[in-house]
């Protein structure tokens, strides 16, 4: 009991500075993921989970197919008109996730594989602005990126979390996969 009343106080303190500067040790380290990631594999985890795959990859079974990995929407599935929308529903998506039907029209997911029918000739640039500015492709002059592609959300991404998802993009394997231009929207019926 003496010993402990002797000891007490430095020993309180003791593990109070061995508590701070774990907590401190802690922090930093929360505060830095990105310096202990390359680009590329911090793209990955981006791309992981802002659920490019729930869109951009085609769904077999109700579940995105790896073995075409982010290569849009399937070109030998023909959709040539925009399906009709019951009333009161605001949107329809084929069964593969890729293509989707509503008051825009019907917008088929990019092929986001580096061939020449995806991003291949896409620079850094044209993906950072593609995102931040919500045109197709980045440029002003060209049409919006229409629904459901959540750019608008993706635009508060910082620099360089876009730049690694676009590092990223550029090592995933390349699909040949010519993905459809938009369709008008159907008439509505209500
Ligand atoms: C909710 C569905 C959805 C999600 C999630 C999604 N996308 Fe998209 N994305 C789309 C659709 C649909 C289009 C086609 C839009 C169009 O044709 O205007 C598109 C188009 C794009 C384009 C082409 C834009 C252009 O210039 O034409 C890029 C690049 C892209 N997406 C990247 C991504 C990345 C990277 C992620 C994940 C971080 C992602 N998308 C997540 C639906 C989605």
């Amino acid at each position: 009991m003496r010993f402990f009343a002797q000891y007490r106080v430095p020993l309180l303190s003791t593990s109070l500075v061995i508590g701070l500067a774990a907590i401190a040790a802690f922090g930093q380290r929360a505060n830095q993921p990105a310096t202990s990631q390359s680009p590329v594999e911090r793209g990955k985890y981006l791309v992981t989970i802002m659920d490019c795959h729930g869109c951009h990859t085609p769904f077999k079974n109700g579940q995105p197919d790896m073995t075409r990995m982010l290569s849009g929407h399937p070109q030998d599935m023909k959709i040539s008109a925009a399906p009709p929308t019951p009333a009161g529903w605001g949107m329809v998506v084929a069964e593969t996730n890729t293509a989707w039907s509503g008051p825009w029209g019907v917008s088929f997911t990019s092929n986001l594989t580096p061939d020449p029918t995806g991003i291949a000739a896409w620079t850094e640039e044209t993906f950072v602005n593609a995102i931040r500015k919500g045109k197709h492709m980045g440029a002003a002059v060209n049409r919006d990126i229409l629904p459901p592609m959540p750019w608008a959300s993706y635009a508060n991404l910082t620099d360089s979390d876009i730049k690694a998802i676009f590092a990223y993009l550029r090592t995933i394997p390349k699909i040949p996969n010519r993905v459809p231009s938009p369709l008008p929207p159907a008439n509505r019926t209500r």
